[in-house]
């Protein structure tokens, strides 16, 4: 497809993706069913990466979004924590989620309480719980598909959104490809960005990936705590509180010696080469 569809009402993206995506009954409907109901945990502890940093209330302040598509939503840290942030704004505002639910090869390993039944781990069932526990039902809907199918579809079906959030796949192809099917479906003055600038997961493809469409796009990256972030057609273009990376291919040593001016962090805060950690 060569381009979007026309964009739809902001207010009619729930029900749109309602019907198309569950044929018209909420996910959360009846939830939970009885054979996960025993499953899962009620907890207000969600594990997450950066899921409550800084950046989200910076964005969600600036842009004031009515839609945001977060790209790789794992248990619903993040995206609980943009349901609040944009409740206590005021503001009208769904945040759909896609995600597989699948989690990755062996990530079990290390989140062995997300139950498993034959195989099939509950990932899902608990992100919906956690949403439930928060009374986040109203504002986050799941779209639990493959990032790449996701994104053409709300292409396809004139879903765009204020912001996008990319923390999928960190490998190069998967950020790549996730970076430019979410640019596409940006409102203009829109933003999106995404966590994983600074980590050496995945050999630092996220930040290849970054540069390379910053590069390609002409665009600009900022930094905030540890996530990039990239405004749609000149967004930056005015006074910023934040200074852009001027060379996108430099190495890290290049970026933690040039003492970046970031919102509310610190050098040393900065400096700090991330790695991924649980919170
Ligand atoms: C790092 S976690 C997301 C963390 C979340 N943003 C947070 O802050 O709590 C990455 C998620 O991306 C999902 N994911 C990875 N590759 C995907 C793909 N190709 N399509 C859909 N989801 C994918 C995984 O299932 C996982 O839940």
């Amino acid at each position: 497809m060569s381009r979007c569809a026309d964009p739809i009402s902001p207010e009619l993206v729930r029900r749109t993706l309602v019907d198309r995506l569950f044929n018209g009954t909420s996910p959360f409907s009846n939830f939970p069913p009885p054979h996960a109901a025993r499953l899962l945990r009620r907890t207000t502890k969600i594990k997450g990466w950066g899921s409550n940093g800084a950046v989200f209330e910076n964005l969600i302040m600036r842009v004031k979004p009515r839609v945001i598509v977060e790209v790789g939503t794992f248990l619903g840290a993040s995206a609980i924590h943009m349901a609040e942030l944009t409740q206590r704004l005021g503001l009208s505002t769904q945040i759909l989620c896609i995600d597989d639910f699948r989690g990755w090869a062996g990530f079990i390993d290390r989140f062995s309480k997300i139950p498993m039944v034959n195989g099939d781990v509950l990932l899902y069932y608990q992100f919906l719980m956690n949403v439930v526990n928060f009374n986040k039902t109203g504002s986050v809907l799941p779209v639990p598909f493959s990032s790449g199918s996701a994104l053409m579809k709300l292409c396809e079906w004139g879903v765009y959104a204020d912001l996008v959030e990319i923390d999928a796949g960190h490998d190069f192809f998967s950020a790549w490809s996730d970076i430019n099917r979410g640019y596409r479906i940006l409102r203009p003055g829109g933003i999106i960005f995404g966590h994983d600038y600074f980590t050496a997961a995945d050999n630092r493809g996220v930040r290849r990936a970054v540069d390379l469409f910053a590069k390609v796009n002409g665009l600009k990256i900022k930094i905030d705590g540890q996530h990039w972030v990239v405004g749609k057609e000149g967004l930056f273009e005015g006074k910023s509180t934040t200074r852009s990376l001027k060379r996108a291919d430099s190495g890290d040593e290049g970026l933690e010696q040039r003492g970046l001016d970031l919102q509310g962090h610190s050098d040393a805060q900065v400096n700090k080469v991330y790695e991924r950690e649980e919170e």
